[in-house]
């Protein structure tokens, strides 16, 4: 089913539309609250919108220019279906806005979605989880409470995070009741329509007491509004907690573990999908999460799977730490390995050679940069003084900002044809689609020789650009070269 069918116009409420788009009525059952409108508090808070008229939903933001962008046709952030379902709702039910206190005042359920990145100072540096903004949020909704409130922790955070949000909402000197939830968001990136619309489950968390249970209720019925009851699942805090650090964990160590393979076809005769859709038909195994690449980027990954490392040596396991922690040393290894057959590959020198890399996003379908692989191959090619041209469809502006001070010739162009034009060698970075069916015979004829194409995520036809003329380097399979 395409994004388009599955959004259904939704609902049309009665009641006088005032000039700021805020409706007089005061038709809502519960007004919810999200403090964060970023990639999760976004998409999640308008799918709720949209699919439960009966609340209202207010998104707030310590950065105004975030919320002028969600207020506007240009949001901030690209995910295909999103534009859609946010105009569904925006207005009606649906608000953007920078005042977090009345937020606070007038809600019944806070999802607090801050940003939550790897901390890059003192203890725990470059591993935990930096809590600043969290516990800022924390503090304030002590503040501005004067009513009792469910708090949703939606961020992924570091388990037991839910207890020391309890500790200072609960701290002395305030008599409002809060009860805290923990409920992971499990969407991806550009498919986060879709996951909202139709996740495999919903993990809600709770204190297992009367009152956790009751608003572990109160959060179920929400998303009971359009997800069948057997799809969520409940908990109690840790385990929820928990289980969003293990879920990434085990997706990225698929990612690692196949990774490490294509390393080991590339010296072989071995084919990497041919190896992967063989396990992947192992019905133990499953066929998901196995294609070989560049190495995984995104907010999640690294960060959960340190959060974890850092947890299990908190607790002594050294072993157990030793062990997921080598899931992201395989991954800087294949960005690593990525770099170095390039140098190999284009006689051990890319001195004031043209290098175009086709994408630069961690994935297809997004403008997310975060931890993207593009941005670690850009700067190692930089420091071999190649000359980069970068090309994606959506996040040169990220692009722009992750290598600003980056010492080194570098030009931004969106069209891969142009960004082809004259240059020593291709690198396919990022899975976008339209990268799978370029004119290549046209790219090569524009190219310096010997035309090199090195292929970080085996999107295209080797043989065919091979018998073009290029030199074909894919991941975990041999490399077609004329030489
Ligand atoms: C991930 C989880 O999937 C999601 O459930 C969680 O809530 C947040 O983290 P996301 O980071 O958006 O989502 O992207 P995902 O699709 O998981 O991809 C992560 C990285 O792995 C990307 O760089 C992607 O290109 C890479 N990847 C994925 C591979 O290299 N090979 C694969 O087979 C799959
Ligand atoms: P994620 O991928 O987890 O959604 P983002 O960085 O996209 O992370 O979004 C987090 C958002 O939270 C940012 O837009 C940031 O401005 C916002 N934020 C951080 N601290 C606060 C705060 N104290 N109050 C309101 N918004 C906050």
């Amino acid at each position: 089913m395409g994004i388009t069918a599955m959004i259904r116009p939704t609902f049309h409420m009665s009641g006088i539309k005032k000039e700021n788009g805020e409706r007089m009525d005061n038709k809502f059952k519960k007004t919810i609250l999200c403090i964060g409108a970023g990639y999760v508090g976004g998409p999640t808070m308008a799918m709720i919108a949209h699919k439960c008229p009966q609340y209202k939903v207010n998104v707030v933001d310590i950065n105004p220019e975030r919320i002028d962008q969600w207020n506007s046709d240009n949001l901030p952030i690209y995910e295909p279906g999103l534009h859609e379902i946010v105009v569904s709702a925006r207005g009606i039910n649906l608000f953007f806005s920078t005042d977090v206190e009345k937020g606070i005042k007038e809600s019944d359920i806070i999802f607090v979605s801050v940003n939550t990145p790897t901390k890059t100072f003192g203890v725990g540096a470059g591993m935990a989880a930096d809590l600043q903004y969290w516990e800022k949020t924390a503090r304030q909704i002590r503040k501005y409470s004067d009513s009792p409130k469910i708090i949703v922790e939606k961020s992924t955070l570091p388990v037991k995070t839910a207890q020391a949000m309890e500790r200072i909402l609960t701290a002395k000197g305030k008599s409002v009741h809060f009860e805290v939830l923990s409920n992971p968001e499990f969407l991806a990136e550009g498919t986060a329509i879709k996951d909202l619309e139709t996740p495999d489950r919903i993990l809600v968390g709770s204190n297992e007491t009367p009152e956790g249970l009751k608003a572990r209720e109160e959060l179920v019925k929400i998303y009971a509004e359009w997800i069948p009851r057997d799809r969520i699942v409940t908990s109690n805090i840790w385990s929820s907690e928990l289980s969003k650090l293990v879920a990434n964990a085990f997706l990225a160590q698929r990612i690692s573990s196949v990774n490490a393979i294509s390393r080991l076809c590339e010296k072989t005769d071995a084919d990497i999908n041919e190896v992967s859709y063989a396990i992947g038909m192992d019905s133990r195994i499953g066929n998901k999460f196995l294609n070989a690449s560049v190495g995984f980027g995104g907010s999640c990954f690294q960060k959960d799977i340190l959060n974890l490392v850092y947890l299990c040596r908190g607790y002594g396991l050294t072993e157990v730490a030793d062990y997921w922690e080598s899931v992201v040393r395989i991954n800087d290894h294949q960005k690593e390995s990525f770099v170095l057959n390039m140098l190999t590959a284009m006689f051990n020198t890319l001195a004031e050679k043209r290098i175009c890399l086709l994408g630069f996003a961690f994935k297809a379908d997004t403008g997310d940069t975060r931890e993207t692989p593009a941005l670690y191959i850009a700067k190692q090619l930089l420091e071999e003084n190649a000359e980069l041209v970068i090309s994606d469809p959506k996040a040169l502006e990220n692009a722009k900002k992750d290598l600003k001070g980056v010492n080194g010739k570098i030009t931004y162009l969106e069209d891969p044809y142009e960004a082809a034009s004259g240059s020593h060698a291709v690198a396919i970075v990022t899975e976008w689609e339209e990268y799978r069916n370029l004119n290549y015979d046209k790219i090569y004829s524009s190219m310096q020789k010997p035309a090199f194409l090195f292929d970080g995520r085996n999107v295209v036809d080797h043989e065919k650009l091979y018998q073009i003329g290029f030199n074909v380097y894919p991941i975990g399979k041999p490399a077609l070269t004329h030489f």
